[in-house]
């Protein structure tokens, strides 16, 4: 048999009022996708023909984060909040020449997994059912649609909890308001709904009692985690599913080899990767496209947002964003690392330092202290403590040029654009502003001279005085 055409319709008309929100519902962020992006990321697996997405409030945000993150979904727009039927023949109506099966999903559960989908699109179309509903056993069913099953354990009705008798209401099988329908019975039954309930909206559960009514036969797939089918309401909840999402990734990590030492405080975003033999200490972030190869050591407390670390390198209290450590290289403690910042093999990033856009190479240190930023460091080279690129004359950012082996002393500036060439030295305390020719020593600042016997004329008195004249008085004996 070969498997129908498969459409997915995604619900994302509704305010979503509870979250107290500016930003839509479905935008809201967990674990690296919008609540939406993850639904959608799910739906991606049944490969559809077509995704169709129902629009309503905040349409224009909504709309303008699916080009980024979903380009080849349509939107139509429901102009009125009608209900979830309503809503569904609205998609439908833009969609006249479906067939097939067509999947309802909502944009605000980020859960739901695409093995759970396959699982229900197949016990759907095998069963040959007008419509399957996505079900679930909860604890505490409050606030959702209960599924009544007649004598011989089939699908009956789905009755909303304001509808519901005092019976009816202790039912913890729940509508997950997930579907797969059959295209063509569903466009006839939703030209049956109704409004004839509390609220007064089209509901899409009807549907269902309407295609049965018919003669129709309507299944049910119970999925095998409850947490698959959990919307978001408000903040909490939110917070809620993020924690659910942080021990299904985690659990996934560990089983395929990663050491957590602290699991809780361990964020890793659904879109980064890391490899097994990576250890992890306690409060990470791998924020959006990073990546960590084998034997690397993350934290403690780091945020690593789209970084790639290559293998066996150390990365301890850093933020890094938009960078890549190379393997075997170090960074931290205390160390930013700024978009197109590269460190090489073996390169060394320490203690309160800041790289932006430079290239650090193969075996160069940066200790302590320092700004490298709009530079290119050769291999093998050290960069003293307190060392700046003056990268921004205030007009223009300029490039800085230190070759192989260089060695910068401490403290010193290097002011853009500047060149100090391989196998070089500059002198502690230098501000450099003329290229260092190779095989010199560049020094750049003023020469020292003592003054002698200025404090005993200048500070009598002081203890600085009276411990020269101790000094003095030792030297004499
Ligand atoms: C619905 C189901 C209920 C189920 C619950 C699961 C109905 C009548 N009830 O209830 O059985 O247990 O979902 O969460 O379907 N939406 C639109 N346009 C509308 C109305 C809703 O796009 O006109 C979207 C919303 O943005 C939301 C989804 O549909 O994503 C569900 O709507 P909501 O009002 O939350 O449905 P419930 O009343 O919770
Ligand atoms: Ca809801």
């Amino acid at each position: 048999m070969t498997q129908p055409q498969r459409t997915v319709i995604l619900l994302a008309a509704g305010e979503g009022k509870r979250m107290r929100s500016a930003v839509p519902k479905m935008l809201h962020e967990v674990l690296g996708r919008s609540l939406m992006g993850h639904v959608l990321a799910a739906a991606e697996a049944l490969d559809p023909a077509e995704t169709m997405v129902v629009v309503g409030h905040g349409a224009e945000q909504v709309s303008a984060h699916l080009a980024d993150i979903a380009p080849t979904a349509r939107t139509v727009v429901q102009e009125k909040q009608l209900g979830t039927g309503h809503a569904t023949r609205v998609a439908l109506d833009a969609l006249p020449d479906v067939d097939g099966t067509v999947v309802v999903l909502y944009g605000d559960t980020p859960l739901l997994q695409a093995s759970t989908l396959a699982e229900l699109c197949a016990a759907h179309e095998a069963g040959g059912h007008a419509a399957t509903v996505l079900t679930a056993s909860v604890d505490d069913p409050t606030g959702l649609g209960r599924i009544l099953r007649d004598g011989d354990g089939g699908f009956a009705a789905i009755v909303e909890q304001k509808d519901a008798t005092a019976g009816q209401l202790a039912i913890t099988e729940i509508n997950s308001g997930m579907y797969a329908f059959d295209a063509s019975r569903l466009r006839v039954a939703l030209k049956g709904l109704t409004t004839d309930n509390s609220q007064g909206e089209e509901y899409l559960t009807q549907a269902l009692t309407l295609m049965l009514d018919a003669g129709h036969s309507v299944g049910t797939h119970t999925a095998a985690d409850f947490a698959d089918t959990l919307g978001c309401n408000d903040r909490e909840q939110l917070a809620w599913l993020r924690g659910l999402m942080q021990k299904r990734v985690n659990s996934a990590l560990m089983r395929s080899g990663v050491t957590m030492d602290d699991p809780a405080t361990t964020w890793v975003d659904v879109t980064a990767e890391v490899a097994a033999d990576v250890t992890i200490r306690p409060n990470v972030q791998l924020k959006g496209r990073t990546v960590i190869a084998a034997g690397s050591e993350i934290g403690p407390d780091s945020t690593l947002t789209d970084t790639i670390v290559g293998e066996g390198a150390s990365v301890v209290r850093a933020h890094t964003l938009g960078a890549s450590v190379g393997a075997k290289a170090s960074v931290g403690p205390f160390a930013y690392l700024r978009p197109d910042a590269e460190l090489a093999e073996r390169a060394k990033v320490g203690t309160f330092v800041e790289v932006k856009n430079s290239r650090v190479g193969e075996g160069s240190k940066v200790p302590h202290l320092s700004y490298v930023g709009d530079a290119t460091i050769g291999v093998e080279a050290n960069i003293g403590a307190g060392t700046i690129v003056a990268n921004y004359d205030g007009m223009a950012k300029h490039r800085t040029r230190i070759g192989d082996a260089v060695f910068v002393g401490s403290d010193s500036v290097l002011i853009a654009p500047v060149s100090i060439a391989d196998g070089s030295y500059v002198a502690a305390g230098s501000a450099v502003d003329k290229d260092v020719p190779s095989g010199s020593l560049g020094v750049a600042r003023g020469r020292q001279r003592n003054i002698e016997g200025w404090v005993a004329r200048s500070r009598p008195g002081t203890k600085t005085a009276k411990a020269a004249e101790r000094a003095a008085g030792e030297h004499e004996e």
